[in-house]
C-alpha cells in the first residue's frame, strides 16, 4: 500500500493506557488512528466515517460491548476489516472472532508491531478479495484447471499444455495472426487433448510396447471426443476446430478426418508442430525425452510431410532462439510433479523410421525408465 494514503484505523478499548500506547505506536507506523474509550464513541465514529480497519476490545466495563461495535461497522461499514482484541485463551478466541465478524484476533497484551502488520495484510487481503476478477486472470485460472485434468489422466504430461499454448502463441505473432485468433489457439492449446479424459481405455499412456490396433483406434478417438465434450458455445467454435485438428498432418496422413495441406487451419497447423515438439521434447512412458538437435533434424525431414512447411520454417528460427530454454521446461515441469528421476537425463531415442511423429504412444521402443 506504498504510496497511497495512509490507512484509517479506529483503536477501541476502555483502559486508557492500552489505547494511548498501541495509539502511538500504530501512528508512529504511519497509520491515521482514531481512539475511543467507550462503545457509544466508538458506534459515533464509525457512523461519522469510513474506516479501513476496526480494532476493538471484546470487554467494556464488564460488558461485551465489543461485539456491538463490530455489529455495527458491520451494518454500517460492511467493507471495514474487524480484528478483535481479547483475553481470551486461543481457542474461544478464534470461535469468538469468527461469531462476531472479525477477521482476525489478538491476544492481549497486544504487541503494536504486531497489531500493525495484521492490520496491514488483513485490509490488503480484504481489498484484493473484493477486487474484481479480470477476464485475463479468469482464463488462466480456468485454463489451469483443464490442464491439471489433463495432467491427472496422463502425469507424464505435467505442463505441456501451457508449453504448448506459450510457444504456440509465439508462432501464431511471427505468422502475424489477429489477436482473437491467437486467443482461440491459446485455448486450443490447452485443451488440445482434453478427450483424453473421457477415453474408456487409458492403458496407452502408459504402455511401453508397441499399441495393437484396437489401442491404437482409442487413442485416435481422443480430438474427435475432445472436440464433442468441449461442447457448441459458439465462443469456443474455432477452438474445438484446432483440438479436432491437432493430430492431422499435412501430407494428409493424420487423424481424425485425414485432413490435407490447407484444409488444416493455419492455427491447427501450427498447434500440430508446436505440440510434437514437446512432446519429442518431454519423456513419455514409451520414449525418452528427444535431444534438441535430433528433434530438429526430425522436424526438418518432416516438412512438407507431416508438417506445414511455412510452419516448420518459421518454428526453426524460433528454435535457434529459444531451443536450448523450451529443451529444458518439460523437465521442471516434470520435476515440480515428482516424476523426474536421474536416469533420464540426457537420455535420447532416434526417431522410428517411418513413424508417425505423434507425441502419442505410437510403435514404441524400450522405454529407458517408468514412473
Ligand atoms: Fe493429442
Amino acid at each position: 500500500m506504498e504510496g497511497s494514503p495512509p490507512l484509517k484505523v479506529l483503536l477501541a478499548d476502555d483502559e486508557q493506557l492500552t489505547l494511548d500506547v498501541l495509539g502511538a505506536s500504530l501512528t508512529a507506523q504511519g497509520l491515521d488512528v482514531v481512539l475511543a474509550s467507550t462503545s457509544a464513541d466508538a458506534i459515533r465514529a464509525v457512523e461519522a466515517s469510513p474506516f479501513d480497519a476496526v480494532v476493538t476490545d471484546v470487554v467494556f466495563d464488564g460488558t461485551s460491548e465489543g461485539e456491538q461495535i463490530l455489529a455495527a461497522t458491520r451494518k454500517l461499514r460492511p467493507d471495514t476489516v474487524c480484528l478483535l482484541m481479547t483475553g481470551y485463551p486461543r481457542v474461544e478466541a478464534a470461535v469468538q472472532a469468527m461469531k462476531v465478524g472479525a477477521v482476525d484476533y489478538l491476544q492481549k497484551p497486544v504487541d503494536p508491531e504486531l497489531l500493525g502488520a495484521t492490520i496491514q495484510r488483513a485490509v490488503r487481503e480484504q481489498r484484493l478479495s473484493s477486487e474484481e476478477l479480470p477476464y485475463q486472470d479468469l482464463v488462466d485460472i480456468l485454463s489451469g484447471l483443464v490442464a491439471k485434468s489433463i495432467e491427472r489422466v496422463d502425469p507424464y504430461t505435467a505442463g505441456h499444455g501451457e508449453r504448448t499454448r506459450k510457444y504456440c502463441k509465439m508462432v501464431a505473432e511471427d505468422f502475424g495472426l489477429d489477436r482473437k485468433t491467437i486467443e482461440h489457439l491459446e485455448l486450443g492449446a490447452i485443451a488440445h487433448d482434453y478427450g483424453k479424459i473421457f477415453l474408456d481405455d487409458l492403458g496407452f499412456l502408459t504402455k511401453k510396447g508397441p499399441l495393437t490396433p484396437a489401442e491404437r483406434r482409442e487413442m485416435q478417438r481422443h480430438p474427435l471426443v475432445g472436440a464433442e465434450r468441449l461442447g457448441e458455445h459458439p465462443q469456443l467454435k474455432r477452438v474445438v476446430q484446432y483440438v479436432v485438428e491437432h493430430h492431422e498432418r499435412w501430407d494428409g496422413l493424420g487423424y481424425p478426418f485425414r485432413l490435407r495441406g490447407e484444409e488444416i487451419s493455419r492455427p491447427g497447423r501450427i498447434l500440430c508442430v508446436v505440440e510434437v515438439f514437446d512432446s519429442l521434447t518431454t519423456r513419455r512412458s514409451y520414449k525418452g525425452a528427444w535431444s534438441l538437435q535430433k528433434t530438429i533434424d526430425f522436424f526438418e525431414s518432416q516438412s512438407g510431410r507431416a508438417f506445414a512447411p511455412d510452419i516448420i520454417d518459421t518454428f526453426l528460427r524460433l528454435l535457434e532462439v529459444h531451443g536450448e530454454e523450451w529443451l529444458m521446461a518439460p523437465r521442471a515441469d516434470l520435476a515440480a510433479a515428482g516424476l523426474l528421476v536421474p536416469a533420464e537425463r540426457g537420455a535420447t531415442e532416434p526417431p522410428q523410421p517411418g513413424a508417425t511423429p505423434s507425441p502419442d504412444p505410437g510403435p514404441a521402443q524400450a522405454a529407458t525408465v517408468r514412473p
